[in-house]
């Protein structure tokens, strides 16, 4: 069995690494924006240094990202004419209530997105859209301390109301949160977190996973009753992680990373807390509170498909060893020997992807979306502006066979694949604009200097027949 034939090929953004755009169309303000570039990026996203507005000693890249606010229509037509079936995208929580608790929906902002779905609509690309990719509104932060307050799930559902309500003709594929279990590892960026001094970090992310378990099956339950045809994906930061070596302790060590990853998807697709996260939980003291009621919404409200993201297997050493470290999507992890690794010290492994697939379709049993790969790497110009990114149509084509293989021979059942930032955007991670993704190439530099204009690369013209033969033809 090759890919099925209405296999949803496309590419992946999250409004606050493309729109910029955030004083326009009466937007509030977002955690996403107030995650500066450079040094001190590490310590807000994670938490650990309070910041809630923008200062005059940073830069913020999200405030003009590569201004997809005012270019959708060019990038679209892009997406268009590289046969993109599907374009997943995300909305910015603050474009459609500012401060999040407002009664009303802002219209401007519905009004934006409203434009992106006929602009899609105009060359047959189907949307895909993440409710909240990491974004929560500031004024939720101040209030309830963003995703640690229970208050947070209604505000999310009021959200989730208005898109589900109102976009029913254009959309029916849904995410409910972008990689949920990034709120252990950038719990600002994530979550709306910070600390305090002195309060256990661990317990207070483990009760905003809670709130976000729960508000995610609400999303499930209420997407369902507004259209029967919503089908609403989970998404979790995938990457199998591999042991070390074959000695015991760093199997299990291997096995606890995993199950650390796979405790979301867990709750959100099984539909209850799995006994080693609530033995461990236990153990630590810090098993959130779950309220009467709890319970019976995630055992009912299960998604519908499993969404990831995958750029890295992961390795895995117990202590005791002395192995190296490797970087990754914001987790670190072992050096693995066998692997090369990307500009960013990410390593590379797609035959990962084929393990990652079946393990991920063995555990659950539900269709799977690949709603995240790519190769972040540096694009010259060469003096005619062309740009030559064969080492990204390399990456990109041992991903996509290893997919296939995993479909073909192993028999994963795979909705679709999207590539991360299919027009280049800023990276999360490090909030750099020299970290591309794309197939297009956008003319803004590191210092925020240049003209904005799209360039397409070699991988254009490659992934637009990727398309075209549905992954037959992968050059
Ligand atoms: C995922 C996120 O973690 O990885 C994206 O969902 C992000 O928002 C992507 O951009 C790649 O990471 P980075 O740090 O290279 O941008």
């Amino acid at each position: 069995m090759s890919l099925r034939k209405d296999f949803l090929w496309g590419g992946a953004s999250a409004a606050n690494q493309c729109e910029g755009g955030i004083f326009e169309g009466g937007r509030g303000l977002a955690n996403v924006d107030v995650c500066p570039a450079g040094p001190d990026r590490s310590d807000i996203i994670t938490g650990r240094r309070k910041m809630l507005a923008m200062d005059k000693e940073h830069i913020y890249p999200a405030a003009t990202a590569v201004d997809f606010y005012h270019h959708f229509q060019e990038d679209i037509r892009l997406m268009g004419e590289m046969g993109f079936k599907v374009y997943r995208m995300s909305i910015a929580w603050t474009r459609i209530f500012p401060n999040g608790d407002e009664e009303e929906p802002n219209e401007a902002g519905m009004a934006f997105y409203e434009a992106i779905f006929q602009e899609c609509r105009k060359y047959g690309i189907q949307p895909l859209v993440t409710i909240s990719h990491f974004d929560c509104p500031v004024g939720l932060i101040e209030k309830f301390g963003g995703w640690r307050s229970r208050k947070m799930i209604d505000c999310y559902l009021r959200l989730c109301k208005v898109l589900f309500t109102r976009f029913q003709e254009y959309v029916v594929y849904w995410l409910n949160f972008n990689e949920i279990n990034m709120i252990l590892h950038a719990p600002f960026m994530g979550a709306g977190l910070y600390f305090e001094l002195g309060e256990d970090e661990d317990a207070i992310k483990y009760q905003a996973a809670h709130h976000e378990l729960v508000a995610g099956a609400l999303a499930v339950k209420m997407a369902h009753e507004i259209n029967p045809e919503n089908k609403v994906g989970c998404m979790f930061a995938a990457g199998s992680a591999y042991p070390y070596s074959c000695r015991p302790e760093d199997v299990w060590e291997a096995l606890v990373t995993d199950q650390e990853n796979y405790f979301f998807v867990d709750v959100q697709a099984r539909g209850y807390y799995p006994a080693y996260a609530r033995k461990r939980l236990e153990r630590r003291g810090i098993l959130p509170a779950i309220e009467p009621g709890d319970e019976e919404i995630l055992k009912s409200y299960p998604v519908d498909f499993i969404s990831f993201s995958y750029y890295n297997s992961r390795c895995i050493a117990a202590p005791g060893n002395d192995s190296e470290e490797a970087e990754g999507n914001l987790f670190k992890s072992a050096r693995n020997p066998y692997l090369k690794f990307s500009e960013w010290g990410w390593p590379i492994d797609p035959m990962g992807l084929r393990i990652t697939l079946n393990q991920v379709y063995d555990r659950y049993q539900k269709p799977l979306f690949i709603v995240e790969n790519g190769l972040g790497a540096i694009d010259t110009p060469d003096e005619k502006g062309e740009i030559d990114d064969g080492y990204r149509i390399d990456y990109l084509r041992e991903h996509i066979r290893a997919m296939k293989e995993a479909v073909e021979k192993d028999g994963v059942d795979l909705i679709g694949y999207t590539s991360w930032g299919p027009i280049d955007l800023i990276s999360a991670g490090s909030g750099e604009m020299k970290k591309r993704y794309g197939f297009v190439y956008v003319d803004k530099q590191e210092d925020g200097s240049g003209t904005l204009a799209r360039r397409k690369k070699r991988s254009f013209y490659w992934y637009q027949r990727v398309i075209e033969t549905n992954g037959e033809d992968l050059g």
